[in-house]
């Protein structure tokens, strides 16, 4: 069967990148970007687009018979700072749309979805470091609420109707073709910025913060990994733990001074801090690398050499 795909948040920090892949490998005609929003005139110019809104069943049904389409990315979603400020708006947003897609699943009008859930699922008693993929969760946030109660979705949905949905707890996301839309780990993507902008840069968590983190590359080849694994090689229908990198501001900052000797840092925490302080500090992926054989390719050193290299005008 034909494989015609749909990306939902197709202009965020991941749907950019990711359609542009998808293009690459299966032809622009075959995967349609869609999102409430107009996104990069790469993005807009290289194949299909639809205005959408994925809280709308109806509209999505529409776009999924129009285009034939027999997969689902859904990447909209409302992110862990901007979440906690508008928690009711962040919980309708982030489980209409997965409940949406995964109704059309249930119904056999798609046969794949994927659906991204974070490093967020985990809360304050999980143990911090490499954190296993089955342990304690209880997220404090809004949005780890929802990513673990969708997790919990999408597992009833394996489980119950057959629904072939697969997932990534993705850690934060380093990448220089889109700015990053309202996560806590935004800093780690700014401070490239400022770097080679102003030479300084004021980050909103504490020095010694350690987060799990990825360069973009890796996140996309790890969606594609999972995506097109063998079906009985896919063991987990929550989400799987995925790593790459754990690193501190005050060791991103070193690993710039490395290309910028003179760039200086300051340290100002906000509220994201307690929402970091929640999170792990490190992820233990045994069971990516042994299902779908996740390797990564990026390490902080080679992250901060390639974002300065394609950030420099
Ligand atoms: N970026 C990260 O570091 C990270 C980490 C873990 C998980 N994730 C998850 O990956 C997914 C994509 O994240 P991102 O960083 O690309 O987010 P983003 O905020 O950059 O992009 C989300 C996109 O969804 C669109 N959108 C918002 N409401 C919509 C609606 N009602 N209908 C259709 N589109 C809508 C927005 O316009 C935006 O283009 C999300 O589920 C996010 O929770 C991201």
């Amino acid at each position: 069967m034909e494989k015609y795909i749909l990306i939902i948040g197709a202009c965020g920090q991941i749907g950019t990148e990711l359609t542009l892949t998808l293009r690459e490998r299966y032809g622009n005609d075959r995967v349609i970007a869609s999102d409430i929003r107009e996104g990069s005139d790469n993005l807009m110019n290289s194949g299909p687009f639809e205005i959408l809104d994925a809280t709308n069943y109806d509209a999505l049904e529409e776009v999924v018979a129009y285009h034939d389409i027999t997969e689902v990315y859904l990447m909209a979603a409302m992110l862990s700072a901007t979440a906690e400020k508008f928690p009711m708006r962040a919980w309708n947003l982030n489980m209409n749309s997965l409940f949406n897609v995964l109704n059309l699943a249930k119904e056999k009008k798609i046969n794949k979805v994927f659906w991204p859930s974070s490093i967020a699922v985990f809360g304050p008693n999980t143990p911090k470091v490499n954190t296993p993929q089955n342990t304690i969760m209880e997220p404090s946030t809004v949005y780890g609420i929802s990513k673990q109660s969708g997790e919990r979705w999408c597992e009833y949905y394996y489980n119950k109707f057959g629904v072939d949905v697969r997932s990534i707890r993705y850690p934060g996301l380093i990448s220089w073709k889109t700015m990053p839309g309202g996560g806590t780990t935004d800093y780690a993507v700014e401070i490239y910025h400022k770097a080679l902008s102003q030479g300084h840069y004021t980050c909103f968590l504490k020095k010694d913060t350690s987060l799990p983190m990825m360069f973009m590359d890796d996140a996309i080849k790890a969606t594609l990994q999972l995506m097109e694994a063998d079906t009985e090689n896919i063991k987990v229908r929550s989400a799987y733990n995925l790593a790459a990198m754990s690193f501190n501001p005050e060791e991103i900052a070193k690993s710039i001074q490395q290309h910028i000797p003179d760039f200086k840092m300051a340290y100002e925490p906000d509220f994201r801090q307690a929402i970091a302080d929640s999170w792990p500090k490190s992820i233990d992926d045994a069971d990516a690398q042994k299902d779908w054989n996740w390797q990564p390719d990026f390490d902080l050193e080679r992250t901060t050499a390639t974002m300065l290299e394609n950030l420099k005008v």
